[in-house]
């Protein structure tokens, strides 16, 4: 019988208190993983931490800056002096910038390379630290369909996703004789918040770009999935699950597209 029973093991999600960390955190917390509920906005962190242990799962909430090196080296100390080590990392904050590349400025780069990129070699680095001793961990890191094709209207998130994936693979084989395991998830399109705090959310994009209503942005943006249809935050639990557990122990350095067939490399 497959068990997915992570009772007794832990979980820090990044920007869980977002769209997609938020159904990863539902996902481990319903496997019966302690989930770190982690997102610089605390009062998203808090909501989400709150519900899952409303619904009988345990779960704690971390305010935490990605782009703060000092606050992921607290934030890591703070779950070991807890629980004795990390067992599970998945990376998944994210912002994006989404507009034409002659519109684009350097700042924007910048936050979109250190939010995206340079926060997932500093939070894996980070937990590492712990993670090597026991010769035990698993990471993921949230990628994107934009790891394996440029984008013309969000140029520096493709060029932070691709980073990931290669950072992801390099992770992985530096680590892989330590019996730690390094994949990522590359998420075709869900519907989240995501871009709304750069004010440059896709589907707000498209709406401007086409004048139309949110509801015909959405049927527009849907025929970019083979199957005509969105992916949602707990199929990326359910993957990132699986990656973290016991049965992808023999894999590493990979990139799982979970995307309705958007991208077959
Ligand atoms: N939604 C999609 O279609 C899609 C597709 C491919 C990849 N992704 C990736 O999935 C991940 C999650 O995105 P989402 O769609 O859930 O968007 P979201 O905006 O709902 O969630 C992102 C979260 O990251 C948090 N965050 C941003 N900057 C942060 C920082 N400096 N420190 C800590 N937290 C920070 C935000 O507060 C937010 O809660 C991102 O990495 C994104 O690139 C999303």
């Amino acid at each position: 019988m497959v068990n997915f029973d992570f009772t007794g093991k832990n979980v820090l999600i990044s920007g869980a208190g977002g769209g997609i960390g938020g159904g990863i955190a539902d996902v481990f917390a319903k496997a019966g993983a302690k989930v770190y509920v982690a997102d610089w906005i605390e009062e998203n962190a808090k909501k989400k931490a709150d519900e899952i242990n409303a619904a009988g799962g345990k779960a704690v909430a971390v305010k935490l800056d990605v782009t703060d090196l000092q606050a992921i080296e607290d934030t890591m100390k703070m779950i070991v002096d807890a629980d004795g080590g990390i067992d599970n990392l998945v990376t998944c904050a994210g912002v994006m910038y989404n507009k034409p590349y002659m519109m684009t400025k350097p700042e924007e780069m910048k936050l979109t390379l250190d939010v995206n990129l340079v926060s997932v070699d500093n939070l894996c680095h980070a937990a590492l630290k712990y993670m090597l001793p026991k010769k035990a961990g698993k990471i993921v890191n949230i990628q994107s369909a934009s790891s394996r094709l440029g984008n013309p209207n969000s140029a520096h998130y493709a060029a932070s996703k691709f980073g990931v994936m290669g950072l992801t693979q390099s992770i992985a084989l530096a680590v892989a004789k330590e019996n730690i395991n390094v994949n990522g998830i590359c998420p075709g399109l869900v519907v989240t918040g995501l871009g709304d705090q750069q004010n440059s959310s896709t589907i707000t994009m498209y709406m401007k770009a086409r004048n139309c209503t949110r509801e015909e942005a959405l049927e527009a943006l849907k025929t970019f999935s083979p199957m005509g249809r969105f992916q949602t935050p707990e199929d990326m639990g359910n993957a990132a699950l699986f990656l973290c557990s016991e049965y992808a122990q023999n894999i590493t350095g990979q990139s799982l597209n979970v995307d309705c067939g958007m991208r077959l490399n």
